[in-house]
This record gives C-alpha cells, structure tokens and sequence, in this order.
C-alpha cells in the first residue's frame, strides 16, 4: 500500500516535494514536546501550492492515510508529532507573504510565513502583528493558528485568535473552503475561522490566512522589579492590573529561572531575589507609565525597581526572558513545560502550589509565566535516563494541571493539547464537551485522517 500511496502522491508532487527516506523523514517525526509518542511516517510531503496541497488530501482520503499537518516544529505539546504510517504534510514551503493593506490593516500570509519575517515586513509598513512567542524567529503563522499561540505581549494585545480574520482551507476530502473575512467587522454564519484557530490541525489544512494588524506602537521600554518572594510579585501584578494600567507586558521569572538564565547566557539578572518582574510599557510616555508602576512593586515590597535606561536595554531583558525555557532545559538535560493558565487572582496560589508540588517530588521546578494573564509555565526539570526522575516529573506535571483546574483555569493558555494533555482537556471540558467536540471533528474529518490521535 506504501508504494500506491507514494505513486500516487508523485503524481501532484513534484519529485523533491516527497521525502521518503527514512534518515530525512525521522527529522520531521516530532516537535518540542517531551514524553510524546511519535509513529514513523511513510512520507514527508513538502507542498508549494494549493493545488498540491488538495491533491495530498484526495489521496490520503482515497487511500484513508492519515495526515499530519506541520510547521515550524516549535510546539510544546506533541500536536505535530507524526503517526504510524501517516503522511506528514510541512507547509514550510508555502511561505509567501501574499499582501499588507496599510488601509484594510491586514495583511495575507500563507502558512508557512515565519512569524518573525511576517513582524518585520509589515513594519515596514509603519503596521504591527503582535503575537510574539518566545519562538518568534522560528514559528511559523500556520503552527500559530493551529495552536492559537501566544507570546509575551498578550497582556495587552490577545493571542493569535485575535487576529485572524479569515482562512482558507483544504478540507480532509480535498475541497477548497473559505472562512471569514478581510473586513474590519463580518457577522455572517458560524464563525468557523474561529474554530479553526487552535484545532490542531484535525479540522482542515489552512493554506493562507487573512490576518489584522495594528499600527506600530511607539518603542516599548522595559522595567525590571525584584521581589522576596513569588507572592509579592503576584500581589504586584494584581495591584497594576486593579489600577487600570495596559502594560505591553507583565513577565515573571522565578529564582531557578534566573539562575538559569544567568548560566547559560550570563545576562547578569539580579540572582538574590526570588522572583523578577519585568513590565513594559509601548505608549506615548512608558517612563511616567514605569514609573507608576514602580511604585505599586514598591508597595507591594519589591526590594528594587530598576527602569532600563534605553530601548536596547529592554531588548536585553526581553532577550533573557525569552531564553528561560532553553536555559531550563541546560539545568538537567530534559524539561516539561507546563502552560496553566489562572484568574489573576488565583496566581499567586499557583505559585505556592508549584512550590510545594515541587518539593513533594523532589524536584527542580523553575516558573516563567506571561503574569498579566496568569498564564503561568511551571518547567519541571529533569534527568530522561533516570527511570524514577523521569516518573515524578510527569506526575508533578500532572499536579501542575490539576491544580491550575482546582484554581478555575485552563490547561494550556497557548501551547495547546497535542498528545501531552490529551486526558486533561477531557478533565477540563468534561464528557459533553468531549462529545461536542468529536461532533464537530466528524462534520470535518469523518474518516479520522486529520491528525488523529491528538486532543481526544
Ligand atoms: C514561553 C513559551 C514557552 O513563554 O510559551 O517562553
Ligand atoms: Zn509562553
């Protein structure tokens, strides 16, 4: 049958757009994600255009292989992991930027589009894509509406959901769909752009994207607050968002996090305290909003509250925490990253908890969290090749969620379900959303093709 489907894919594909030795296609086998299975595929197809795209799906359907969409492999869930046998479908290739509309404020991507040339090129524009997350330079759009990514400037700006507009989409049988808009407002029908954003790729193949942009904000500066303990900086962070302030970003890395920064890029951070914020702001004035803020990290008992003296300062800072997980990872060789998400108010809970989980198991848990949306990534650190380690990691992983559940949160704020979670999020929406949503997954897929095994 392996041979029927390579034939058959060669017939809409040009030649090097099939990848079957095994030595390449095990590279294209798995994200990020640690402690998810990954099957071997029969194929690696690399599309250049719609076209090729519908054809890889007739085939699958004909043939009933399953599909596995992918892009950059950045994911932190298992979602792009191949299965046994699958065709894994990289739309790195289909990365044009197709137009920016400095009057619509949008801008038509394919999927394959970095989203780190996609910020740079409608800067140019004097226009602004926000969604930034810490692979930014690597991701790909595509992968970022498939997990409904986030990034550090949420706080402010909304996650990827927020901006896209409208899609299109090769449907599991082949067919062309399109959703949603490339108008400022669009009522009409289910807004089924929407349900595509964070589906995994188990809906639909998106092969180009209508995304809104906004004008550049003026250069954001950067504040970094030090504090005694996890709670107080919560406290903090409360305290800005109760007084109304839009910062840009509201970051908290943790003392493991620091050091471990600090270790692997000698960056300096402030080691002595236990918890560090850094909050920006982009507007017209960001020292007198900073200094605002400094003053309710004082109040809150930040021991020091040190405003970055320029725009490449703050770069710095961001730069560092962006390294947080590479740098967790350095600590024992293999991480877990959790992605709860809590109430504001319930995030210095969380912490504690963290803690304590941490302790319970004996192991090096280190936070980095998006703070403004209690979007916490307790990191648990650990050794694969230690059988027992590697046991309490993924069950203080798992006390991670079910305590971020118990504080009426969520799961994953952006990383998604993938294969990781996939008993969780079945916790979190319980058996009738479960049911509702398989529903759905059958309307678009009825035979299952569509990166099955994953979320349910
Ligand atoms: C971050 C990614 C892991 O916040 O979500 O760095
Ligand atoms: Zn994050």
């Amino acid at each position: 049958m392996s041979r029927t489907l390579i034939e058959l894919l060669h017939e809409g594909l040009p030649a090097e757009a099939v990848l079957t030795d095994p030595d390449v296609t095990a590279a294209y086998s798995h994200d990020m994600a640690s402690f998810c299975d990954a099957g071997v595929p029969a194929a690696v197809v690399l599309p250049r255009t719609v076209e090729q795209v519908q054809h890889v799906m007739r085939t699958a359907t004909e043939l009933r292989v399953p599909v596995v969409p992918q892009g950059a492999r950045t994911g932190l869930s298992g979602a792009a992991n191949a299965s046994e046998g699958c065709v894994v479908l990289s739309l790195v290739k289909m990365d044009r930027i197709l137009e920016i509309s400095p009057v619509d404020r949008i801008a038509v991507v394919e999927p394959g589009v970095v989203n780190a040339t996609l910020s740079r090129a409608v800067n140019e524009h004097g226009l602004y894509y926000p969604p930034d997350p810490s692979s930014w330079e690597t991701c790909t759009i595509g992968g970022n509406i498939g997990t409904a990514s986030g990034g550090l400037c949420c706080v402010k700006y909304g996650v990827t959901a927020e901006y896209v507009l409208g899609l299109d989409v090769v449907l599991a049988d082949g067919r062309l769909m399109s959703t949603g808009r490339r108008t400022a407002k669009g009522v009409a029908g289910y807004d089924l752009t929407r349900l595509f954003v964070g589906s995994e790729g188990s809906l639909g193949i998106v092969v180009r994207a209508v995304l809104a942009l906004k004008p550049k904000p003026p250069q954001q500066l950067v504040l970094a607050a030090e504090f005694s303990s996890s709670g107080a900086a919560c406290d903090a962070v409360c305290k800005i968002m109760e007084g109304g302030h839009v910062p840009s970003l509201l970051e908290l890395m943790d003392r493991t996090t620091v050091k471990a920064v600090n270790d692997l890029a000698h960056m300096g951070l402030p080691e002595t305290t236990e918890a560090l914020l850094l909050a920006a702001f982009d507007t017209p004035d960001p020292a007198a909003d900073l200094a605002a803020v400094g003053a309710l990290c004082e109040a809150a008992g930040a021991t020091q509250v040190v405003p970055a003296e320029d725009a490449a300062e703050s770069e710095l800072l961001l730069q560092a925490r962006r390294l947080s997980l590479t740098a967790l990872e350095a600590v024992k060789g293999t991480t877990m990253i959790d992605d709860v998400c809590v109430p504001r108010t319930g995030l210095a809970d969380m912490l504690e908890g963290v803690e304590r989980i941490g302790e319970k198991y004996g192991l090096t848990i280190g936070v980095c969290a998006h703070a403004g949306d209690g979007n916490t990534h307790p990191t648990v650190c650990f050794d694969a090749a230690d059988p027992d380690e590697a046991r309490r990691a993924r069950e203080s992983f798992d006390e991670i969620m079910a305590l971020g559940l118990e504080l009426g949160g969520t799961i994953t704020g952006e990383h998604g379900v993938g294969v990781l979670k996939k008993e969780w999020l079945a916790r979190e929406i319980g058996p009738v959303g479960v049911e509702m949503q398989q529903a759905v997954k059958a309307a678009f897929d009825p035979h299952s093709l569509l990166n099955p095994g994953k979320l349910f």
